[in-house]
């Protein structure tokens, strides 16, 4: 598949000594990138939506996490021990919906300890080895993640038709993952291969992820965008304007019901009542066979002034008033048509 952008969102330095990531908060006014080098600011970096997306905040924390052990000074293999857990906890605390943040960590702890088990006993470990395999480690999940979202778009494409409309939420896009995206990976494969799909993007209130991202990734990759509110998809909808709606995820539990970005679920029972196919993608890493159902994932809640504030020149409610923000919503596998996953389509 053909590069989206020049650059990823997120990028282990070739030392491994810093992780560098494109501040997403920025975006589309600036194109600046950030340098992480403690686990403190990458932890803010994360909590901050400055790197977001499920996958890309696992590729981030992963690559953290192996950098932090990088310029960790010490060899004794005790306090290299208490430094891992101590920033892999710290990382695996910055957001509680998208399964991708603990499951990259504990694919990167489950690479400590088995080489530890290869070495038998603590005096033969060495450190500098244990770095060169959380590098490496970290390095395969982003590569890893790239090839998913590529076998995503291919299965993806199946399901769409020359010149279609497609209805997408919030940023699950070239921004989101490694490269490419998960909803939008079949779209900018559409568009490579000639099919000039059309993106209605929802602005996706309260961050903006739709209008602030989405329009912007799609614009750059000469997709035919057009931006709409969050309340205009049911209109936008009845008109026949749109084939298929196709979102990401940050969580799917082993019964199929799904967490994404908040107003996902309002979509979903909008595209029944018109009958429109409802399409959730993301890799392989998003399904968590230890979450039974939707009502077992954390829905995230995050502070009143992005509702009350944020993006706005004055506030926007009166002083005090009391705000509910949920980052989440779930949506029922009933409701979903098909997950589409790097394994292939399921259908319920
Ligand atoms: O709060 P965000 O911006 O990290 O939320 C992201 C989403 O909900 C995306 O739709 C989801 O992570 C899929 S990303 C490929």
């Amino acid at each position: 598949m053909e590069k989206i952008m020049e650059f990823d969102s997120v990028e282990l330095s070739v030392d491994g000594r810093e992780v560098v990531i494109l501040d997403q908060t920025l975006l589309p006014l600036d194109e600046k990138f950030v340098t992480l080098t403690t686990a403190e600011d990458a932890f803010d970096a994360i909590r901050l939506l400055k790197v977001r997306g499920a996958p890309a905040i696992g590729i981030a924390a992963a690559s953290v996490l192996a950098m932090c052990m990088n310029r960790f000074s010490g060899d004794d293999s005790a306090p290299f021990e208490r430094e891992f857990v101590r920033v892999k906890d710290l990382l695996c605390s910055a957001r509680p919906t998208a399964v991708n943040l603990k499951w990259a960590l504990e694919r990167m702890e489950r690479r400590y300890r088995e080489y530890c088990r290869t070495c038998g006993n603590t005096t033969s470990i060495s450190t500098d080895e244990l770095r060169r395999a959380l590098t490496q480690e970290a390095r395969d999940i982003k590569r890893e993640d790239i090839s998913m979202c590529e076998s995503i778009a291919e299965n993806g494409l199946t399901l769409l038709k020359p010149g279609c409309g497609i209805l997408t939420h919030c940023n699950a896009g070239h921004l989101a993952v490694s490269r490419f995206g998960t909803a939008l990976a079949p779209v900018y494969l559409a568009q490579q291969r000639g099919y000039a799909p059309r993106v209605f993007a929802d602005e996706t209130r309260p961050l903006l992820q739709g209008a602030r991202l989405t329009a912007y990734e799609l614009m750059k990759a000469g997709v035919d965008t057009t931006l709409i509110c969050d309340n205009m998809a049911s209109l936008v909808m009845s008109r026949g304007e749109v084939d298929a709606v196709m979102v990401g995820c940050d969580r799917v539990a082993a019964n199929g019901d799904v967490a994404n970005k908040i107003g996902t679920g309002g979509l979903a029972i909008l595209a029944r009542y018109y009958g429109i196919p409802f399409y959730v993608l993301g890799p392989s890493s998003t399904i968590d066979m230890n979450c039974p159902t939707g009502r077992d994932i954390i829905i995230e809640e995050r502070p009143a002034y992005e509702v009350t504030d944020m993006h706005y020149l004055q506030p926007r409610a009166p002083l005090g008033v009391k705000v509910y923000n949920p980052a989440f919503d779930i949506t029922p596998a009933a409701l979903v048509t098909a997950l589409v996953t790097d394994k292939g389509i399921f259908r319920r």
